[in-house]
């Protein structure tokens, strides 16, 4: 295919992708040909040698031909293979890789993605916040699925690599954090399905919870009972990557930024928070990447932490693939932690701590001098290479020309395809947010609203659309486009950006209030408030916006014209004030919507579909910004009046809670079959049937009778949780079932409620079905304990959905 590949020039990788953030990298703004060098391992056509080698046996073990390949290397080839930008080994016909790829939501510009002819472009869906409010793990791993056929037609094409770096699931934990735009939201169940969906779409596994058609009674595993695979495919379709291990989330503030943060965190809230997702990457999502972050935890690179990379993911969780740093985090533990002595001391530790791949060039320069030093072993360079040519054996970058494997036969017409592209339409419509819906304003009606007012500065959007990481969009279709399709529209920005530190054109918006059916305000955030490097200060509408919005609903309230208020952005904005207002009818979230984002939002308005998202985190006052960005604590603290952190935790007001997101119809759930208690015998005989004496297993049963989940192992036990949920209004619609359950009072630290399983289901007008969610108590309802240990306790457990409550007694000493 394409003999050459484009490396891009250092400021545009910068400009447009900002994780290379101190850009040690060196890239040359060059064609690079390949003369008479293959541009795929094991080709056909060349030196018929290359070919016949063992590790291009595709009828060979992978680690087989693992070790054939290593073994033939010489040390500094093996060295030059430890980097992003990996060398080539022209004498075994191996062409350089580039292994930064990225696909957030859709394939994105990075340094190994080449957006040209044949394939200019890619589906963007929406960003990922906003897509994690369909709480519809279906439609996470179809998203997974489209982008990885994009991925791998954009290969055979010559225009990518085939390990992309996403998705980003830190918990979003401080609501100005830059990049929480990027992750699925604060709660860890919600991220832990996400990333497990999305990677097993992208890596070629189906999401296994639910069928796709809806049987009248769906059995909803809570996750990770049927999902659980411990090791990853044999064979990729590409290989996702989990990021930022761990405890990152946040970009700059108090003077301080995440190259020079150290993270202090709980044994705790480490263990249920911040590396919950990761672990369900792992185990659920059989992930083939892992990347460690640019922070310290409790002053430990975690790069360089021997307990993380290697105790945690490698040993514990039992990772199938490599760990990669962050892009610079090797050379940063040495240039800004001064964590190590020299730079051979950071090469050292890093790869002695489990890492396997440097983004950056850090351990291709000082590799050889730190063994010529002895501070590290050829064996060291060796287990990393295997794990890194092992993945790049399952995705086939050792079989040859693309088109003799299995997805050979994707070329640019499998890109931006039409389905792909309904895809990223519907995504954005299941996960667009109702906030407000005073007297039923919503749906318009299309016969009495033939023209609109579309006031405000993203009524023009379109690569605001997109949130950051994004690709080249097939089209875009932009608020005002999509609201064309339904009456005339008169968009007015009000202020010249989203900035809008002026109201430089309200005139001209309060002009057109007067002579049109309806007024809807589109305001928000873009890049310029929230992205990588770049947290917020404020949790408020940027400059005038707030201005713009009352001005302009009083001035259609004095017309008696409904006014509808939609707000794009990622991380949540304080609207408390748009919420109280009585000129304001509505209020809808739209995150970042992606390419069909304006399509979305006018099906909603209009009623071609009924909104059915949930807000995935805890939308706080403008009075948050005085917590610290910089205290990592989940919990709250009374003494120092510290409120903690997301609905587990967080004690002060909200604008909107977590889970929070109204219909055009409306719903009643109540709860018609659960257990009301279990003994704790019953645990033990359920591992009696594995087992004859269930008293000798390690069991720890302390007097005040809790249980180690861990050493117990007694997730075979189950429950059935039946609901009934019944549309009772007049329209079709999705509800999103969240089944919470509230812990004993008496155990201290716990979160007030958490998730213990979720599912979206669609109901006709009137419908109701039975949902049955198995619960395994060992794991769902056990808590994590001050020092880190996993354990189910005694006592009254309250299960809520919706309004409905039910009472689980837990008694364990019986
Ligand atoms: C590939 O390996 C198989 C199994 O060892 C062997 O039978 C076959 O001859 C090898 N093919 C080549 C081309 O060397
Ligand atoms: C999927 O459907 C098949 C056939 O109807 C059924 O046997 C299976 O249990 C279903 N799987 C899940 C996870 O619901
Ligand atoms: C788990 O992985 C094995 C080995 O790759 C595979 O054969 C099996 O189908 C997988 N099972 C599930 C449920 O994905
Ligand atoms: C959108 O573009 C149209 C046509 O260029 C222009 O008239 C309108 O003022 C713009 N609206 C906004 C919100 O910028
Ligand atoms: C936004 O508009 C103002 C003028 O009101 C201008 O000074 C500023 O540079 C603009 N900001 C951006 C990010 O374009
Ligand atoms: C609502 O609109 C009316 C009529 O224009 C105006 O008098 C009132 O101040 C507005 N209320 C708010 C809260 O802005
Ligand atoms: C709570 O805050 C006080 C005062 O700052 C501090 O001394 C104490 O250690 C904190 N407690 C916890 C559990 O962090
Ligand atoms: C979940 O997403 C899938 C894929 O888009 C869709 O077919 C299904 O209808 C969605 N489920 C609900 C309840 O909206
Ligand atoms: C659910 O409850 C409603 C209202 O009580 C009832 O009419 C309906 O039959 C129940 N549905 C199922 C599937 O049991």
């Amino acid at each position: 295919m394409a003999p050459l590949w484009i490396v891009f020039a250092s400021g545009m990788v910068l400009m447009l992708l900002s994780s290379c953030f101190l850009n040690l990298i060196h890239n040359d703004a060059t064609l690079r040909f390949f003369g008479n060098q293959p541009t795929y391992a094991c080709a056909d056509g060349f030196l018929s040698s290359f070919k016949e080698f063992p590790f291009c046996n595709t009828s060979l073990s992978i680690g087989d031909r693992v070790d054939d390949l290593v073994g033939r290397l010489t040390l500094s080839e093996k060295i030059q293979l430890l980097v992003s930008e990996a060398a080539g080994v022209p004498r075994l016909g191996v062409p350089p890789y580039q292994w930064w790829q990225e696909a957030l939501h859709g394939v994105a510009v990075s340094p190994g993605v080449h957006f040209m002819a044949p394939i200019p472009a890619a589906t963007s869906f929406p960003q990922v916040i906003l897509t994690a409010a369909s709480f519809n793990a279906t439609l996470w791993n179809e998203i997974g699925k489209a982008v990885s056929t994009e991925g791998r037609a954009m290969y055979n094409s010559g225009l990518s690599g085939l390990t992309f770096w996403s998705p980003n699931i830190n918990i979003f934990r401080d609501p100005r954090w830059g990049r929480g735009q990027e992750t699925p939201g604060e709660d860890p169940l919600l991220a832990s399905r996400y990333a497990a969906s999305y990677v097993k779409g992208l890596q070629d596994g189906d999401y296994e919870g639910i069928n796709g058609t809806e049987p009248s009674v769906i059995s909803t595993p809570a996750f990770s009972q049927v999902v659980t695979n411990r090791t990853g495919p044999k064979r990729l379709k590409v290989s996702a990557c989990c990021k930022h291990f761990t405890a990152y989330d946040m970009e700059n503030s108090g003077g301080t930024d995440a190259f020079h943060f150290n993270a202090q965190v709980t044994v705790q809230d480490l263990e249920d928070t911040y590396n919950a997702p990761f672990k369900a990457c792992v185990q659920d999502g059989g992930v083939s990447c892992i990347m460690c972050s640019y922070n310290r935890l409790n002053g430990v690179p975690t790069c360089a932490d021997y307990n993380l990379l290697t105790n945690t993911i490698q040993q514990k969780w039992r990772l199938d693939g490599y760990i990669v740093s962050d892009c610079d985090a090797v050379a940063i533990i040495n240039d800004y932690f001064h964590y190590a002595p020299t730079p051979e001391d950071a090469v050292s530790e890093v790869l002695k701590a489990g890492l396997d791949l440097n983004c950056g060039t850090y351990i291709a320069r000082h590799a050889q001098k730190a063994i010529d030093e002895g501070k590290l072993s050829e064996v060291n360079i060796d287990e990393a290479l295997s794990k890194l040519v092992s993945v790049q054996m399952r995705l086939g970058l050792f079989d040859g020309n693309p088109q003799n494997h299995r997805y050979g036969m994707l070329g640019p017409e499998a890109v931006c395809t039409n389905e792909h592209q309904h895809l990223a339409l519907e995504a954005a419509r299941q996960s667009i947010v109702l906030l407000k819906n005073e007297g039923g304003l919503l749906p318009l009606s299309k016969k009495n609203t033939r023209t609109l007012a579309l006031i405000g500065p993203h009524g023009n959007a379109s690569d605001a659309m997109l949130g950051n990481y994004a690709g080249i969009p097939c089209k875009f279709i932009t608020p005002t486009q999509g609201l064309q399709a339904y009456g005339t529209v008169f968009s007015e920005p009000g202020c010249m950006n989203v900035s809008c530190e002026e109201l430089q054109f309200l005139d001209e918006a309060l002009e057109v209030v007067k002579k049109v059916d309806a007024i809807v305000l589109i305001v928000g955030l873009d890049e310029n408030q929230e992205k990588e490097g770049h947290d917020r200060k404020s949790l408020l509408l940027p400059g005038q916006q707030e201005t713009l919005v009352i001005t302009v609903a009083a001035a259609a309230a004095a017309e008696n014209h409904p006014v509808i208020v939609v707000v794009m952005c990622g991380g949540p904005v304080d609207i408390s004030f748009a919420k109280d207002n009585v000129n304001i009818s509505s209020i809808l979230w739209i995150g970042y919507p992606g390419e069909a984002g304006g399509e979305a939002l006018a099906q909603i308005l209009y009623g071609d579909y009924n909104p059915g998202g949930r807000v995935p985190v805890t939308w706080y006052p403008q009075e948050f910004v005085k917590v610290s960005m910089l205290d990592m604590h989940m919990r709250p603290n009374e003494t120092s009046e510290y409120p903690g952190r997301t609905y587990r935790f967080y004690t002060g007001k909200t604008v909107y809670d977590f889970g929070y997101g109204k219909s055009f119809t409306t719903f009643l759930s109540s709860f018609v079959l659960a257990p009301g208690t279990i003994y704790g015998k019953k645990l033990v005989r359920q591992l009696a049937s594995f087992q004859t004496s269930p008293f000798s297993l390690g069991f720890v049963r302390d007097s005040t009778s809790k249980l180690d989940v861990e050493d117990a192992s007694c997730d075979h036990y189950n429950i059935d949780v039946t609901l009934n949920v019944t549309n009772t209004g007049n329209r079709e619609g999705s509800h999103v079932l969240l089944l919470y359950a509230k812990p004993p009072t008496s155990v201290k630290g716990s979160p007030k409620k958490y998730l213990v399983a979720f599912e979206r289901i669609h109901l006709q007008a009137k419908e109701s079905k039975n949902v049955v969610f198995w619960i395994v108590p060992c794991r769902d309802l056990a808590l994590v304990q001050g020092e880190g240990k996993k354990v189910l306790y005694s006592g009254v457990y309250t299960l809520t959905v919706d309004k409905a409550e039910h009472s689980l007694v837990l008694i364990l000493d019986s």
